[in-house]
């Protein structure tokens, strides 16, 4: 038996800080003691993991005493302010956020994919974990790059409310509510309706025309994939779903792989389940990769616009791979092989 750890989850109140609770439950992470961290408008409300209730502290700049691993899962500002002070006092961070993802010192893990640059988070304590849409995605890139290199990637994405976070979960319930019974609908969290709508806009817009959602899966890709010469290019589009992200992801490659290749070499490759006999309706779906580890992947088939071209449909549970799961993944190598 290995030894068990002091664990800090900092946004222990979010929609992914609670995740991070169920997924190092679930996956039974030898926790000691846990503490979850949040805002002052937390005061007096408590977590319940491993069948205690836990009472949420303020975060403040003596939170870290003693913590040997901290999820942060509170946005980037406080990641930016906090994880260089987690750090200092000897935790090793597992940050969700966007702040560290691109910074050349610190890694960028997909368990799956890249579990090698884990070691470089001697040299700052952090390790990012990356963007929900990036991690669905490369999880079922990578293995097809091994066997046939990727040159190029278009991916349109459907993202889920709850991947801003609990309020717009929220946010969309209520817009619905208030639809069906014709009352006004309000609106705080997008600059539109979400209910039954899609709007073409996460994150903020960049100067060249991209938002920072599609700018984060052509960098962060390339990063965790160890791999500049991939292109990618995306459109990253909100829809009315509450959990799981889906993905229309177009792939070019070098050497020619047929469905049945792509089929095959995802039926083996960790994380992934192959989804995919439409004869039957079978396919991926939020609805069936919410609440659950995998990365769905169906409807491969050609591109036939192309020599080497192959059109893919995938679907995971963003607060599960796309962001929780991913986090406790990487904590568990960190105490298999680095934290002993
Ligand atoms: P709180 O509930 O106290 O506001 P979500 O992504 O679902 O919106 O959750 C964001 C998480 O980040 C919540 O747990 C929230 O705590 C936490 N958070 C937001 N701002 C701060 C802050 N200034 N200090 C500590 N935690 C924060």
């Amino acid at each position: 038996m290995g030894r068990s750890y002091k664990v800090a989850v900092v946004g222990a109140t979010g929609a992914v800080g609670r995740q991070m609770m169920a997924c190092l439950e679930e996956r039974k992470f030898p926790v000691a003691e846990l503490i979850p961290l949040a805002s002052e408008r937390s005061i007096g409300k408590s977590v319940s993991f491993a069948g205690r209730e836990i009472p949420v502290q303020v975060l403040n700049k003596d939170s870290f005493a003693g913590v040997e691993i901290a999820l942060f899962s509170a946005g980037g500002s406080i990641s930016k302010e906090y994880a260089p002070i987690a750090a200092a006092a000897g935790a090793v961070v597992v940050d969700n956020s966007s702040a560290w993802r691109m910074d050349p010192e610190i890694p960028l893990v997909v368990p799956e994919v890249n579990p090698q640059d884990i070691a470089l988070y001697k040299k700052r304590g952090i390790i990012a974990n990356p963007n929900c849409s990036t991690i669905q995605m490369v999880v079922v890139l990578q293995p097809l790059h091994a066997a046939a290199k990727i040159k190029r990637v278009v991916v349109s994405t459907y993202q889920a409310v709850s991947g801003t976070g609990q309020k717009a979960v929220d946010e969309l319930a209520e817009q619905v509510r208030a639809l069906f019974n014709s009352q006004e609908v309000k609106k705080k969290v997008y600059p539109h309706r979400i209910a039954f709508n899609c709007l073409p806009h996460i994150d903020v817009f960049q100067d060249n025309g991209y938002t920072k959602e599609e700018m984060k899966m052509v960098n962060e890709t390339q990063k965790i994939m160890g791999d500049k010469s991939i292109l990618v290019t995306a459109t990253t589009v909100r829809v009315p779903v509450f959990y799981a992200h889906s993905e229309a992801v177009n792939i070019e490659t070098e050497k020619k792989l047929t469905p049945d290749d792509a089929r095959k070499i995802l039926s083996t490759a960790p994380g992934v389940k192959v989804v995919d006999d439409p004869a039957k309706n079978k396919y991926p779906m939020p609805l069936d990769a919410a609440g659950q580890d995998l990365t769905l992947v169906g409807r491969i088939r050609e591109d036939f616009t192309i020599n080497n071209g192959l059109n893919l449909w995938v679907v995971a549970d963003n607060l599960r791979k796309g962001a929780a799961t991913n986090a406790v993944q990487i904590a568990e190598i960190l105490a298999k092989d680095y934290l002993k």
